[in-house]
């Protein structure tokens, strides 16, 4: 596994690239095209920089320029989700193909609608239902449905490299979609997205150059969190001031290379925050007894009505989902104004349509 901090191919470490603030998030972003424009129109493509790698595995792999990329990208992508038929032609006559090994509710959804809207072909595998259960191994599986002629494999794998293993053994571009403790990049974007959305919102519009002056803390199973390293290397990299919550048994044993602080104490961090990033407790992977509770783990590190009452009056609230309410987060906070869960998940569509159109667009709407 990769550690955060560390740079795959040609990405750069957010310790490089937090330090080369000055390219915006605002830069180049296209202007929305005419409400009664057929497709996105030609402005999406204008300054559209190919990516450098056809993988997308880790947020490394993008740096913080192809971060800003994907949020210009979904500011087109946003305006055609506005429109009456949300689709264009980006994609027609490509194939992506979804490829789940463990359970998912909204990323393979919110992949297939962004494929769909994109025109290109969908192809949904599930374990459960598939010769996986006979016992077919990774390599065979992934072979066979590159076979049959795709694009894109959207994987998620329990096995934290899997996607970087497939990339060995298919010719699609491979698209991680959370792969066991290690990273899940589109849940990162779409977060970044969120959060700039927010902001540009409270500032009338103005887009904010990046995330330079905020204050985010990612609050939980960090050890086990794909989401965490992810956002970590995301938030990083836009500048960001990252303070990670969590109890011992659920903090990494090393942070070397991490570009966060890190404390036990949630209550203390509370009225500095602009952001509390809240994350599941990954029972599936805990394998062994870390937390006395969760009622003692909400007791000391859910977002209680309390605690959403001592942070700042305007600080946002981010869960990745599925949230379980009344273990890391109240279900009244998780209903308030401030949360911005919905909002995440509506914005996974558009941010995934850019991902999709950055790696496999060939420039042709
Ligand atoms: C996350 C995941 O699968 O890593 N969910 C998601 O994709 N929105 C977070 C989680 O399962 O806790």
């Amino acid at each position: 596994m990769r550690a955060p901090g560390t740079s795959t191919s040609t990405g750069v470490s957010p310790d490089e690239a937090g330090n080369e603030i000055g390219a915006a998030w605002a830069s180049g972003v296209p202007e929305a095209a005419g409400a009664g424009s057929p497709v996105a129109g030609e402005d999406l493509l204008v300054g559209h920089r190919a990516p450098a790698v056809r993988h997308l595995l880790s947020i490394a792999d993008l740096g913080r320029d192809g971060i800003l990329e994907i949020m210009r990208l979904s500011d087109a992508f946003a305006e055609v989700a506005e429109r009456p038929i949300p689709k264009v032609p980006a994609l027609r006559g490509r194939t992506v193909a979804t490829v789940f090994m463990e359970p998912s509710t909204r990323t393979r959804l919110s992949f297939e609608t962004a494929a769909k809207r994109l025109s290109a072909d969908v192809m949904t595998f599930t374990a459960s239902t598939s010769a996986a259960v006979k016992g077919e191994s990774l390599r065979d599986t992934v072979e066979t449905i590159d076979a049959m002629g795709i694009d894109a494999m959207v994987i998620r794998h329990h096995a934290s490299g899997a996607p970087l293993r497939v990339t060995d053994w298919v010719g699609a571009s491979v698209i991680n979609a959370g792969d066991g403790t290690h990273e899940h990049p589109t849940q990162a974007l779409l977060d970044c997205y969120t959060i700039r959305e927010a902001l540009t919102a409270r500032r009338d519009g103005a887009v904010p150059a990046d995330m330079s002056g905020l204050r985010v803390a990612i609050v939980g199973d960090i050890k086990h969190s794909r989401v965490a390293r992810s956002n970590v290397l995301a938030f990083a990299a836009l500048g960001a001031d990252v303070v990670l919550v969590a109890p011992p048994t659920l903090m990494p044993a090393s942070l070397e290379g991490w570009p966060v602080t890190a404390t036990g104490d949630l209550d203390s961090t509370l009225g500095g925050l602009d952001v509390i990033y809240l994350l599941r407790i990954q029972s599936e992977r805990l394998g062994e007894v870390l937390l006395p509770s969760l009622d003692e783990y909400h007791w000391r590190y859910g977002l209680t009505r309390a605690r959403a009452d001592a942070l700042k009056r305007d600080a946002l609230i981010m869960h990745p989902g599925p949230m379980i309410r009344g273990v890391e987060i109240s279900p009244e906070v998780a209903d308030m104004p401030a949360s911005l869960v919905t909002r995440q998940v509506r914005n996974g569509v558009v941010v995934r349509m850019a991902v999709l159109f950055h790696l496999l667009g060939s420039g042709v709407m």
